[in-house]
């Protein structure tokens, strides 16, 4: 984990969204109330807040992240809207309803916040407090639910405190998050599918279109979906085949480096990327998705990866190297 931070708590005045904003500007990490959870946010389109972010909640795997919007003109930046999703995001925007959607290519949400997947989760929320920090921010804001990996949501400032302490640098205290449980989840792919049970009832969505559910035992633990739920294919596949802690390039490779050493053949590479010539695992992370992309899009058949240690955000990136590299 990152160096330990003073996380500052603070009441939910004009003050403090100010001071949000900031943390928010210069990549660090800031949680905030919804009318959902408290969500634990950052710059979307920084790749290493987005990292930091990973890092603090301890997730051992890169989960696609949600990206906050302040309005509806927002969202259509990020993502394609068709009929159905037009319809449910007029029906209940601002609100606990996140939208799956086509992500446009040339958006400027980091590719780690989505974990390189081409669809992207966009959602306004309602709560006021989040609709301010957001407005004073005015980008995308990345913003998993407030609690480290493997614990429940958090639905005040003090469970935040709890989990968080020290990997954080500001909460924001709004009181009790009124809804208490995360947003329903939609994916607007093809057919409307529900992907998250959630604090928008399925009457409600029932009266705007019919939903298709996802098979039964198809929503993991803790609610969370699926990574990779067959249908929705949801994670990274590069084109390249991936040959994973590689020793030498052979001819026609291209290259995944990490940290300062040389291997056999690097100089005769298609194209070499390196992670983080230092070895920082936060910075390798940073890099991932978008540097698997460069690579694949480079033409070589083969990408040989450079291992990575098992360490800290290690662990995430090289569980996503590995779903990668698995044959299809
Ligand atoms: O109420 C909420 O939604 C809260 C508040 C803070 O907004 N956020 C929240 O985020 O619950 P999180 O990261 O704990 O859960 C988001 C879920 C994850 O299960 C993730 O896999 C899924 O959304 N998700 C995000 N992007 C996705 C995508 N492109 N495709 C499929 N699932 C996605
Ligand atoms: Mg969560």
């Amino acid at each position: 984990m990152g160096a330990e931070l003073a996380t500052q708590v603070l009441n939910a005045d004009a003050a403090a969204i100010a001071a949000a904003a900031r943390v928010l500007a210069r990549g660090g990490l800031a949680a905030f109330p919804t009318e959902t959870v408290y969500g634990l946010g950052c710059d979307a389109c920084n790749a290493a807040a987005v990292a930091r972010l990973y890092d603090a909640k301890g997730r051992p795997s890169f989960n696609p992240l949600i990206a906050h919007v302040a309005d509806g003109v927002a969202a259509h930046r990020l993502a394609d809207f068709d009929a159905s999703a037009e319809r449910l995001a007029a029906a209940f925007w601002p609100g606990p309803l996140t939208l799956v959607l086509p992500k446009h290519a040339s958006g400027p949400v980091a590719e780690l916040a989505t974990a390189g997947l081409d669809t992207i989760a966009v959602r306004v929320p309602s709560h006021p407090v989040a609709r301010q920090i957001l407005a004073a921010f005015g980008r995308p804001v990345a913003a998993p639910s407030a609690n480290r990996s493997g614990h429940v949501s958090p639905t005040t400032a003090q469970h935040v405190l709890a989990d968080l302490r020290g990997r954080v640098d500001l909460i924001v205290d709004g009181g009790p998050a009124p809804m208490g449980l995360e947003s329903t989840i939609i994916a607007c792919i093809d057919a409307p599918t529900l992907l998250r049970p959630g604090a928008l009832s399925r009457a409600a969505i029932d009266q705007i279109l019919p939903l298709k559910d996802l098979p039964s035992g198809a929503i993991g633990e803790e609610g969370e979906v699926p990574l990779a739920p067959g249908q929705l294919a949801s994670h990274y596949a590069p084109r390249a085949r991936l040959r994973l802690n590689a020793e030498r390039v052979d001819a026609g490779e291209a290259l995944l480096a990490f940290g300062p050493a040389q291997i056999v053949g690097a100089e005769r590479a298609v194209l070499k990327l390196n992670l983080s010539p230092g070895a920082d695992l936060i910075e390798a992370a940073a890099n991932l998705f978008s540097q698997l992309r460069a690579l694949d899009a480079c033409g070589a058949s083969s990408i040989a990866v450079m291992p990575v240690p098992e360490v800290g955000l290690g662990e995430a990136i090289n569980d996503r190297l590995r779903r990668a590299a698995a044959p299809r």
